[in-house]
């Protein structure tokens, strides 16, 4: 199995923008461009207006032998969680907005033996999510409002995306920052270059003509620019 290397940054391709027909050659074609990992967005029609996919989607990927990270937009994430980390995820995150007890849902899904990740919507403040920056493996500041692949990447999200990687360099966390919405070859560089060191692709890769391409394009592009934040402000 791959394990995510946390010292690589991920192009993370999303599978909600991949040809519903061509799922699983798909998923191979990433794998195969050096796609480490595929995000699974989960989506219940209830937290954001969409339906997307279910637990065998995340076996499926799983069969592929990738790092499945699968990204809850459920208003039942508690309830949720453990069916998608059965199913072989490896990690669950999950949105601060829908927690009853955003605490206890991480460490649950720790228990269960996956990664534990927390997402904020634009308009939640980054603050919330620093609070509990101690009890998850990846935060994901969401560059657009969730539901939809296509939208147009969030540039007011830059500040919120430069807080958490303080925050996370600041307290020398093993914590992945992860943005989801909007990235593309314009998008990429500024992403990265405010602390992202994981990057959600839906639209950017599986609507390209040459998949491994775009995957390609947008790791160099993502890479020098988060190398080179590193270098003006080393932690
Ligand atoms: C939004 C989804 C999308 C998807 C990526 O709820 O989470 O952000 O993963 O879609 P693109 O890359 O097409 O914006």
């Amino acid at each position: 199995m791959i394990m995510a290397s946390r010292k690589t940054l991920q192009i993370v391709p999303s599978l909600l923008a991949a040809d519903p027909a061509r799922l699983g050659e798909l998923v191979r074609l990433a794998a195969g461009a050096g796609a480490e990992w595929i995000s699974v967005d989960v989506m219940d029609g209830h937290f954001v207006p969409n339906l997307s996919f279910g637990p065998e989607h995340v076996r499926m990927v799983k069969s592929e032998a990738l790092f499945v990270d699968a990204h809850l937009m459920v208003a039942n994430p508690a309830e949720a969680a453990p069916w998608f980390v059965e199913a072989g995820a490896d990690l669950v995150t999950v949105h601060l907005e829908a927690c009853r007890d955003a605490r206890e849902t991480l460490r649950g899904i720790r228990r269960l033996g996956a990664r534990a990740g927390l997402a904020i919507k634009p308009r939640t403040p980054a603050e919330p999510l620093i609070e509990l920056l101690g009890e998850m493996d990846l935060a994901l500041v969401m560059t657009v409002e969730p539901g939809f692949g296509g939208s147009r990447f969030l540039e007011g999200m830059l500040p919120k995306i430069a807080a958490v990687r303080r925050a996370i360099d600041g307290r020398a966390l093993d914590c992945w920052l992860q943005v989801d919405g909007g990235i593309n070859l314009e998008t990429v560089a500024a992403a990265a270059g405010a602390g992202a060191d994981s990057l959600v692709a839906g639209s950017a890769v599986f609507g390209a003509r040459d998949v491994a391409g775009a995957i390609r394009s947008l790791r160099d592009l993502a890479q020098s620019h988060f190398n080179s934040r590193k270098e003006q402000r080393p932690s």
